[in-house]
């Protein structure tokens, strides 16, 4: 059967976190403008920011950060030293490790804390 391997679940997932970065910058900008309209225009926007939608996207935001700046160096020191090309497979499941753990703690952080 098909299966998914690490190398090819740390590509997709770069792609996708990169992706989903650019987009919350942009998505980021535009909210600040709406901001910038006046006391009513802010409320509204920190009114929405405590929403349950926008705190796990806060939260998912986290994860796609950590993923992909771990991701990334590791993908930078593959290209530049034979060391960490060697130890691709061990470096992903470090990666993971990592990303994962910090993902964890600070989601936690971030979902326990008052909106
Ligand atoms: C610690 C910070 C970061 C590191 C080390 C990093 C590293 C990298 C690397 C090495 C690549 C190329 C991957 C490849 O060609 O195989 C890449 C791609 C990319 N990065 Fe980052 N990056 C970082 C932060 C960011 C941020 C903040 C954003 C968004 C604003 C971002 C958006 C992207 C996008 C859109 C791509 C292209 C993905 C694609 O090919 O579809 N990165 N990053």
């Amino acid at each position: 059967m098909y299966k998914i391997k690490e190398g090819m679940l740390s590509w997709i997932l770069h792609r996708v976190t990169g992706v989903s970065i650019v987009g919350f910058l942009i998505f980021h900008i535009w909210g600040m403008s709406q901001m910038s309209k006046g006391p009513d225009a802010f409320n509204a926007v920190v009114e929405a920011y405590k929403t349950p939608l926008f705190r796990v996207g806060e939260v998912l935001l986290l994860g796609a950060i950590l993923f992909h700046g771990f991701n990334g160096i590791r993908l930078i020191l593959g290209e530049f030293t034979a060391w960490a090309m060697e130890r691709n497979k061990l470096l992903a499941y470090l990666v993971y490790i990592f990303a994962g753990a910090l993902f964890l703690i600070g989601g936690l952080i971030m979902w326990r804390a008052e909106g």
